[in-house]
Formats: structure tokens, sequence, C-alpha cells
């Protein structure tokens, strides 16, 4: 059976009814991962899980080593990775306990280090990533979805935004001009790195708030907080479906 890796965002730095079996500290070439791993049973199944940013919640999003993250889980063993994100909502049908699989992305990040072919190459590699998620897990996920019963849409544009800061009105017009429907900080590079890595991987995003612009107010941390209280439950229930499954 394929082992999952999930890499829980904000909300989820840990799962509920993951049994630990270790606690893997690994370090690799790229530093440690934001921390450790942990490797249990969830659901009658293997399961690693990562908190990406750290345990309790510290390592904002420009700051989370995703290579050290994705190649520590590479080598603990995982050969698919869930990642969970919350996101804000900019299409309107995607309001706030909304969930999505998104299908594309488009990166709007800078400075992060997003690949692991540097250095000393042997030769110049171009992986494919037109099609940033793999269908195939989506699908799968897609299926648990349904099962929940809960409302979601089976494709979205992610938009990944540099952050800590959220975005500006005119921002996130551009990127609804673009064919955003979500935006959020970690969707990249986690993405392109299990691509380079070989790694399946797909992601469920729970709409925390509509993204600036798209309601009356300013974004506050205890609207965002609220929803993520309200809604990620939703996201175990559709794991535990995945795992089941
Ligand atoms: N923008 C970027 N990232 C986010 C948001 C947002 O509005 N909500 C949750 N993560």
């Amino acid at each position: 059976m394929t082992v999952y890796a999930i890499i829980g965002g904000t909300g989820l730095t840990q799962l509920e009814g993951l049994t630990m079996k270790a606690l893997l500290n690994p370090e690799t070439p790229y530093g440690a991962p934001s921390a450790g791993i942990v490797q249990g049973d969830y659901a009658g199944r293997d399961l690693l899980f990562l908190a990406r940013h750290g345990h309790p919640h510290r390592i904002p999003p420009h700051q989370v080593n995703y290579r050290a993250n994705l190649w520590a889980l590479k080598q603990a063993g995982a050969q698919a990775v869930v990642a969970v994100n919350a996101v804000g909502g900019i299409n309107a049908a995607m309001g706030t306990g909304h969930l999505v699989v998104p299908h594309q992305l488009i990166d709007y990040t800078h400075g992060r280090t997003d690949t692991f072919f540097e250095g000393e190459l042997d030769h110049v590699t171009h992986i494919d990533f037109s099609h940033p998620y793999d269908e195939a897990l989506r699908q799968k996920l897609l299926t648990a979805l349904a099962a929940t019963g809960h409302a979601h849409s089976d494709h979205g544009v992610y938009g990944c935004t540099q952050g800590p800061r959220l975005e500006t009105v005119a921002e996130i017009a551009r990127m609804e001009r673009d064919g955003c429907d979500l935006v959020g900080m970690t969707g990249m590079p986690e993405a392109v790195l299990a691509r380079e890595l070989d790694l399946p991987y797909a992601c469920i995003s729970l709409v925390v708030n509509p993204a600036a612009g798209k309601s009356s107010g300013v974004i506050t941390m205890a609207e965002i907080e609220a929803a993520l209280a309200d809604g990620i439950g939703k996201v175990r229930e559709v794991l535990v479906r995945l795992f089941k499954a």
C-alpha cells in the first residue's frame, strides 16, 4: 500500500487519531525539516506526518525549509504527499468553509529556494510541470471528499503569494484576472519540489477568509482562526476516508 505523507498547514500541526510509532528527526543536505516527522498508524495504515510551520506553529510561510521537508519525507519512505493548506477565497463560489482540491497553480513567490537542481550538475534539467498536481491522487481526494458530503470544488487555480503579509485589493484583482480562484502562501515551492523528487503530490485547501477586497471588512487573524477551528475537522474527515479507502 502506498505510504502517504501529510504536510499539515496552519490549523493542522498534529493529527488526531494518528498513533505515533516513531518520531524521526532527520538532518538533510538542506538542513532540518520544520519539525520531527511522525511515523505512525492512521486509520489502520502507515502514515507520515509533518507540520509545515513547525510544532508548535512558529515558521512563517516564506521561511519554511521546503527542500528539507520534502527531502526528509522521501527519505522517511513517503510515496505520495497530501498537503493541507488554509487559503483565502477569490472565486465567489469558494466562500469561507469551502474545500477545494486545486488542479492548477500560479507562483507569485520570490526569493524562495525552489529547486534541488542546482550547484554542480551533470546536466541541466527542466522538469515538466504542466500539471502541478498528481491527477490520480487528486481523484482519490475527491472521492473521499464526496463521501463526506462537504461542500467542495473539484478544481481551482491556487495562486501562491510570498507573504507573510496578506495581499492588497489590487493584487487580488490582478490574481483574479490571471484566473486564480484561491490565494495561499505555502503551495510553492512545495509542489515543484515534490515533482522533482518524483513524489505524487496533491493538496486540499480550506477557505478561511474572503481574499482582500472580497468582503466589506479587513481580514483579521481572529476571523481566520475561527474559520480554521470550524473547518479543520472537515479536512480530517476527508483524510480518514482517504486512508481507509
Ligand atoms: N491570502 C494569502 N494566504 C492566505 C489567506 C489570504 O487571504 N488566507 C489564508 N492564507
